[in-house]
C-alpha cells in the first residue's frame, strides 16, 4: 500500500474563472477529487489523506511538524511500503529538505507537485503522480533520504531548487551538488511541538543593518545572512550582528550565490563566533540551524556538522 499525503498547492489548484483564466487558486481541491478525476490509477493499492490544504508559499514550521508526524505514522504503519506527499512547488524543496533531516532512512517518501492547475487542459500533476507512486512501487527498502518528482526527473531533497518561476522544467540541481551523498534521518529522533526561530536575512548594496535589531526584537535564535559572494559581511552590519549575539542570537554566513562559503576564508569565523553555511543554500542552511538548535547542539557540532547535513 502507498500512502497519498496531500498538502494542497497547484497540484489541487483550479483556475480562478473571475480572471479569466489568468490566475488560479491553488489548494482548491480534496485529494479524494483529485485523484478521482485521474486516470491510471485502477487496482492500484493507494489510500490518501488530506494532511494540509495550503498554497505552500503559506507552509509554516508549524505545518512542517505536522507533516511529519503524518508521515511518520505513515511509515510506522507495516501495510505501508512508502509515502507520495503532494505538495506546492513553491516551498517544496523547504519541506523536502525537512523531511529528510527529520525521517529514518528506509522505506521511499516522494514528495511531487505541479506547475499547472489540476483543471487546466495539459496539467501535469497526473503524469507527476503517476511517476512518483511508481517510483515508490519499484524503490527498495534501504531508500536514502526523500526525494523530489517533478517533470519526469528525481531530485534528492539537499539538492533540489526550484529554479525558475513558470515552465514545467522549473526545477533543478545545486551547481555542485550531482552525485554528492550527505545521509538522512541525522534528526530522526527529533520530537518538539515548535521549532526556534531562525531568520533569512538578504545581503544587497545597501541592505540596512536595522533588519538585525528588529530580528532579535521579533524573537529570532538565529540568523542565516544570506550574503554576497563569499559570504561577505557588510561593514555596517557588524555592530548590530555583535548586539544580536550579545542577545544570544547565533549568527550564520551563508552565499546568496551557489557557491560554497567556507569556515575562515574571506571573515575571521572563529575570531567573530560565526558559523559557515558550506555548500548549503539560505533557506536549507536555515532547516539545518532550526533542527540544530532545537536538538541542542553545541556550537561545535553546528561548527563541524552544519556544513555536512
Ligand atoms: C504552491 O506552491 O502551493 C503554489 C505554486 C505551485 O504549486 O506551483
Amino acid at each position: 500500500m502507498i500512502r497519498i499525503l496531500a498538502t494542497g498547492g497547484t497540484i489541487a489548484g483550479t483556475a480562478d474563472a473571475a480572471s479569466g483564466g489568468l490566475r488560479y487558486r491553488a489548494a482548491a481541491l480534496p485529494v479524494a477529487q483529485l485523484l478521482g478525476n485521474m486516470d491510471g490509477l485502477d487496482g492500484l493499492p493507494l489510500e490518501a489523506e488530506q494532511v494540509l490544504s495550503l498554497d505552500s508559499k503559506d507552509m509554516r514550521p508549524a505545518d512542517w511538524l505536522v507533516l511529519l508526524a503524518a508521515t511518520r505514522r505513515a511509515l510506522q504503519d507495516p501495510q505501508v511500503s512508502g509515502v507520495v506527499i503532494l505538495h506546492g512547488t513553491d516551498t517544496m524543496e523547504e519541506t523536502a529538505y525537512f523531511l529528510h533531516l527529520t525521517l529514518p532512512p528506509g522505506k521511499p517518501v516522494i514528495l511531487t507537485g505541479a506547475m499547472r492547475p489540476a483543471d487546466h487542459p495539459a496539467a501535469d500533476g497526473p503524469a507527476n503522480i503517476r511517476a512518483a507512486l511508481a517510483l515508490v512501487a519499484t524503490a527498495n527498502e534501504g531508500q536514502q533520504g526523500v526525494q523530489v518528482f517533478m517533470n519526469g526527473q528525481a531530485f534528492a531533497a539537499r539538492e533540489v531548487v526550484k529554479a525558475r518561476s513558470t515552465g514545467l522544467d522549473a526545477f533543478d540541481r545545486l551547481p555542485g551538488q550531482a552525485g554528492a551523498t550527505h545521509p538522512a534521518g541525522h534528526f530522526a529522533a527529533l520530537q518538539v511541538d515548535t521549532l526556534p526561530e531562525v531568520f533569512v536575512l538578504p545581503g544587497y548594496a545597501g541592505a540596512p543593518a536595522e533588519l538585525i535589531d528588529a530580528s532579535v526584537v521579533a524573537g529570532a535564535r538565529g540568523l542565516v545572512l544570506a550574503l554576497t559572494g563569499h559570504g561577505s559581511v557588510p561593514t555596517a552590519w557588524e555592530a548590530a550582528l555583535a548586539r544580536a549575539q550579545a542577545a544570544g542570537v547565533v549568527v550564520l554566513r551563508a552565499s546568496r550565490c551557489s557557491g560554497p562559503v567556507s569556515r575562515n576564508a574571506n571573515a575571521d569565523d572563529d575570531g567573530r563566533d560565526w558559523l559557515t553555511a558550506g555548500d548549503l543554500p539560505p533557506a536549507k542552511t536555515r532547516i539545518a540551524l532550526m533542527l540544530a538548535l532545537a536538538v541542542g547542539w553545541s556550537r561545535q557540532q553546528m561548527i563541524d556538522g552544519l556544513p555536512q547535513l
